[in-house]
């Protein structure tokens, strides 16, 4: 069936797969809703937004995307209270941030109505899919990919973007141990490091593969010049507590601008813990953990939300971070949880309820 919303048009599946589906058994990111949002950036503008059924696409060989990297994309999550209503958590947020890494890769902008209206419309197209209950969600993936045929190393000419949304439980499902980086870097200054662009990511694998053969999860990055200040995880923000005191690195061009981490900046200020936003060198973690001052260390992210850091490795030295009775990090978690979950009042504005 087509129907035409404003400017959306909109195709809906014959029959849903939904019921194939174990909501109790989700492997983060592998299962994909009935829907999907595309609209093609063709003739200097973007046009014929439309919602379809979820299915493979055709794509030149030539595409640009698959030669320069030319893609960007967001992590958000839709989440479902007990009375069926559904909110996303700072969504402008996300839209701002497409934008702005699209114009690092110089893509172009996408149009705030377009986005607002094909996440809206495709969110209550699947709206079966979003499970209620705390710890259940809807992760949801804005993208763009450079799609012009042609292969010179200049950016294209047309782009496609799409939303698709994959229901989640948890990211990692128990604390993560992970490696400071000595040797590779995740970015550099000047460079794309605060941008979502794919190729942030797809730099990060063949280091994060030698951890992981190491037995850590992630490898936390340090600064490209002098691998000695602490910057960010793989997936995630990093947060360290050394006594009562929270501490994270600044963004900057190549630190993402995480919307977990601004949140817990100002949920720690809601909470009345101290937060310094300043540069980490590794030395005074290590200092810290020997001394018996490192409390807590825990990554932030959308799909991780709150992950603990059990232990990390530096010049061959293994640290543990053992558990702690009152973490911050737990009751950063779930404060956070239970605003998007629309369980507990939200003073600052950042649900947004789909209606
Ligand atoms: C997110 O937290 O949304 C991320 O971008 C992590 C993703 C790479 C799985």
């Amino acid at each position: 069936m087509a129907i035409e919303t404003g400017k959306l048009t909109v195709e809906t599946i014959q029959s849903s797969k939904i019921n194939s589906v174990d909501f109790s058994k989700l492997d983060f990111g592998r299962i994909f809703t009935d829907h999907m949002f595309v609209c093609d950036y063709v003739d200097g503008k973007w046009q014929n937004p439309e919602i379809k059924p979820y299915q493979a696409m055709t794509f030149e060989p030539s595409a640009r995307v698959f030669h320069y990297g030319q893609a960007v994309f967001e992590g958000m999550k839709a989440y479902k209270d007990e009375n069926g209503k559904v909110f996303l958590f700072r969504p402008k947020q996300n839209f701002d941030r497409i934008n702005k890494s699209a114009a690092r890769l110089a893509m172009p902008e996408f149009p705030e109505d377009y986005f607002f209206e094909g996440l809206e419309t495709l969110l209550k197209l699947d709206n079966e899919w979003i499970k209620a209950g705390v710890g259940n969600s809807l992760y949801i993936r804005p993208f763009v990919i450079a799609t012009e045929p042609a292969i010179s190393a200049s950016p294209a000419s047309t782009y496609r973007f799409m939303i698709i949304c994959s229901p989640a439980k948890s990211y990692y499902n128990s604390p993560v141990r992970v490696l400071i980086a000595e040797e590779f870097s995740r970015s550099a200054d000047g460079g794309i490091g605060f941008a979502k662009a794919a190729g942030n990511y797809a730099g990060q694998f063949y280091p994060t593969s030698l951890a992981q053969k190491e037995g850590f999860q992630q490898v936390i990055w340090t600064d490209a010049n002098t691998h000695k200040y602490l910057e960010e995880a793989g997936t995630m923000n990093v947060f360290f507590r050394i006594n009562d005191k929270l501490v994270t690195a600044p963004t900057s061009d190549r630190i993402l601008d995480g919307i977990t981490r601004k949140s817990i900046i100002q949920l720690a200020e809601d909470l009345n813990i101290e937060c310094e936003v300043r540069q980490i060198a590794v030395g005074e973690i290590k200092t810290a953990a020997r001394e018996g001052n490192l409390k807590e260390v825990f990554g932030v992210g959308t799909a991780a939300v709150v992950s603990p850091v059990s232990a990390f490795q530096h010049q061959g030295e293994l640290f543990e971070v053992p558990e702690i009775e009152d973490s911050y990090g737990k009751l950063f978690k779930e404060t956070l949880l239970n605003i998007q979950n629309n369980i507990s009042e939200d003073i600052h504005g950042w649900r947004y309820e789909v209606k």
